[in-house]
């Protein structure tokens, strides 16, 4: 039996891609899964909607008012696009900043008060564009290196104040899901050509990941996992 089972999660992103595999593995683990959207008929069957724009500051607090207690916390939702420093537009700059940084700092922030007193989890997907900075990636890194410091900033106060929430983050190479054509829009022949040069990850091996933090026995405190396809070299 998981230890999963009856247990609360809240996951953004979870209509589509890892955040959608996410909560597929969590109802059949008998999980109650809410799932934070824009687009709530995209969800899969027995997750509950919540709806929020995440670039919305007011948005992302009507999702903690009326919420219950949670027994976990997976920020999911994300954008990417290959945006260039020297010539990228700031407006994909502030959309990433907005999304992958401010919704995911406040969404853990306004979660903690919802945790029941012998804790529970927070995981935070990274991407291993938080650990080495890809050539022409653009301002998609400087986000996800920030994700990394917002999680082990957390960790850390949390452990400041004797709290039992961990939090943790997994960071995975390239993943077939929809994020790919948004970060290589306008560039479809480089998708093309980075897809038949490796096997990608699947969301749901990511999902498993996530999983292997979720699940872990209360004593194991996972900090980061990073994944990729075997195929791919950095
Ligand atoms: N795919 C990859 O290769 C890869 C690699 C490393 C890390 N990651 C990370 O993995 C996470 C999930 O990515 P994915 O590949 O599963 O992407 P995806 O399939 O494109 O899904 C992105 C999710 O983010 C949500 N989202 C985006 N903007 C939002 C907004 N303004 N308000 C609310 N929700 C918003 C979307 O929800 P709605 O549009 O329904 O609202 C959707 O559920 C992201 O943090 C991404 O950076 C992905």
């Amino acid at each position: 039996m998981s230890s999963l089972q009856g247990k609360t999660l809240l996951v953004t992103g979870a209509s589509s891609g890892i955040g959608r595999a996410l909560c597929e593995l969590l109802v059949a683990r008998n999980a109650n899964v809410l799932g934070v959207t824009r687009n709530p008929s995209a969800l899969s069957e027995d997750v509950s909607p919540i709806v929020a724009d995440l670039t919305k500051r007011e948005e992302i607090s009507s999702i903690f008012h009326g919420l219950g207690k949670i027994d976990g916390l997976v920020n999911c939702a994300g954008v990417a696009y290959l945006s260039r420093i020297i010539d990228g537009n700031p407006t994909d700059w502030e959309e990433m900043w907005r999304v992958n940084v401010m919704a995911l700092s406040q969404c853990c922030q306004l979660s903690l008060k919802h945790f029941p007193a012998n804790g529970g989890r927070i995981v935070n997907v990274c991407s291993m564009s938080g650990h080495r900075v890809p050539p022409s990636g653009g301002f998609y890194a400087p986000t996800k290196f920030a994700v990394r410091a917002v999680t082990d900033a957390l960790r850390s106060e949390l452990k400041s104040i004797d709290s039992p929430i961990q939090v943790g983050s997994v960071s995975p190479g390239f993943v077939d899901t929809p994020m790919l054509e948004q970060y290589f829009r306008g560039r479809e022949e480089s998708l093309t050509k980075t897809k038949a040069a490796m096997k990608m990850l699947d969301p749901f091996d990511v999902a498993w990941t996530i999983l292997c933090i979720l699940e872990a026995p209360p004593h194991v405190e996972i900090g980061d996992i990073l994944v990729r396809g075997s195929g791919q070299h950095m």
